[in-house]
């Protein structure tokens, strides 16, 4: 009798387990071969952290458009096909609901998401511009202040550039800080009538039922009691978008300058394409920076090799048949499109390993040779579709700003030992970043008539 009892537990989990690792087998997908072994469950442990360097194994691993993979005891689709997964996410709306950082969903839950896209206009970006190169200059001036205490100087300029916040265990006092900072300056706006042309002013506008598309930036106040966000709901909303989207932006100007500054060519055009700006005492005009063709390659071949969301998900809600295949995802299936596998997959970029800015260069823009061909239009590094990222254009007039700060005013030198060694690291899952820093050295460039007369 106590025999048994272990021998019929045993096999109740074994068959369990084996039911569900032949999910994709027994509905006739395409999919690994599952089996209770101890390598196999440690790879589907490691998919399941978004460790995501097994998710492009998985992909790495065979030849069909779909594959059924399974994250520990879950039964996932992944979809190894570009032009599959951009017919999924643009057309499959309403048979999922994604799968988005807690960050995402809170906006959900407030129906914020919808009245996020006018923020991000061309209007109010342009508006918001003179904030975007006041952070700007605020990081120069510390840079400089730093070589006018001895000279050219080494820095960590990953660790610069990234908010650490992200990175911050959820009680510190820090976290408590910024939150802090964030309850004065609503209160502030609020009660003393500031205005600042910012991300946050929107936000204090939807939270006294403000239109947040129009052109006003000055606050109409309702009385507390009706307001639709508590200062404390909004201060963790505005935390937790400079969290995960700066980080996303620190992340693209730093794999920028890792690359770049290994290619003196690159910098070299990217510097001739600068001195072009007309640049009055070295403030920037929004409209020239969309004239920056040559950058903006740069900042897509970054987004291609290094992005900083490299697997978007998708949790299946209504059945949905698959375009062009006879398979039907099930509601409770999860689906995911692994971006960086794709990105770095030559059947879509050749060479995908080298950077080569000039590969999305248009018949008749005349910023060089193009040297290497992209197959089809692979890149979805903002998304596709309905979520796409709504603050793509805010994130690149950032970068922008940063990268052309940044090489005005400095030479910049890569440590040479590092260029070996660095190592691109997704852990904490799924953002990226390099390993041990990025250790450049700066040294103050002689100053150019053109950027300050
Ligand atoms: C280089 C920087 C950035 C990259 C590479 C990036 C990438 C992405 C990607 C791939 C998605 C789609 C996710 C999906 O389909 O599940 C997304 C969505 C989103 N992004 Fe970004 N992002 C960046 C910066 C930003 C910034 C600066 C903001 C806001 C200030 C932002 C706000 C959002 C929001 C709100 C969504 C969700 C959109 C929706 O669900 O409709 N992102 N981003």
């Amino acid at each position: 009798m106590w025999l048994l009892l272990p021998i019929l537990l045993y096999s109740a989990v074994f068959l369990s387990v084996r039911h569900i690792y032949s999910h994709w087998r027994r509905r006739g997908f395409p999919s690994e071969k599952a089996g209770i072994t101890w390598s196999f469950l440690q790879k589907a442990y490691r998919r399941e952290f978004r460790h995501v360097e097994a998710i492009c194994e998985a992909y790495q691993s065979g030849k069909d458009r779909l594959l059924g993979i399974y994250c520990f005891f879950r039964p996932v689709l992944l979809v190894r096909n570009v032009e599959l997964a951009q017919t999924i996410l643009q057309q499959s709306n309403g048979h999922f609901s994604e799968l988005k950082w807690d960050y995402v969903a809170g906006y959900r839950r407030f129906n914020l998401l919808e009245k996020l896209a006018p923020m991000f206009s061309t209007k109010r970006l342009s508006e918001m511009f003179g904030q975007v190169q006041k952070v700007g200059d605020h990081l120069i001036h510390h840079l400089l202040d730093k070589e006018d205490q001895g000279g050219p100087f080494e820095v960590d300029l990953q660790q610069k550039l990234r908010v650490t916040l992200g990175r911050l265990p959820q009680k510190s006092s820090y976290t408590y800080r910024l939150r802090d900072l964030i309850k004065q300056s609503v209160e502030l706006r609020e009660d003393h009538g500031l205005i600042r042309k910012d991300i946050l002013q929107l936000l204090v506008r939807f939270r006294n039922g403000n239109e947040v598309c129009g052109d006003k930036w000055q606050l109409d106040t309702i009385n507390d009691a009706e307001k639709l966000l508590s200062i404390k709901r909004l201060a963790k909303v505005a935390e937790d978008l400079l969290k995960v989207s700066l980080d996303a932006v620190a992340s693209t100007l730093t794999f920028t300058l890792l690359e770049i500054l290994q290619e003196p060519l690159i910098v070299e055009k990217l510097l001739a394409e600068i001195k072009d700006l007309s640049n009055k005492s070295g403030q920037l005009k929004f409209e020239e920076l969309n004239g920056l063709r040559y950058m903006d390659m740069c900042l897509q071949e970054t987004l291609r090799k290094y992005p900083p969301l490299p697997i978007i998900e998708r949790v299946c809600r209504k059945s949905y048949s698959l375009p062009n295949s006879k398979f039907t995802i099930e509601e409770g299936k999860t689906l995911m499109v692994p971006l960086l596998a794709m990105h770095r997959d030559e059947k879509y970029f050749s060479e995908p390993m080298k950077y080569k800015p000039l590969r999305y260069q248009q018949p008749g823009n005349d910023v060089g040779q193009c040297e290497v061909k992209t197959k089809s239009n692979a890149f979805i590094g903002f998304g596709i579709g309905g979520s796409q990222c709504v603050g793509q254009n805010f994130a690149k007039l950032v970068i922008k700003v940063a990268l052309i700060k940044l090489l005005q005013n400095f030479n910049l030198e890569l440590d040479p030992n590092q260029m070996k060694t660095i190592k691109v690291s997704h852990r904490p899952a799924p953002l990226i970043h390099s390993k041990d820093g990025l250790k450049v050295k700066l040294k103050r460039r002689e100053i150019n008539p053109k950027f300050y007369s």
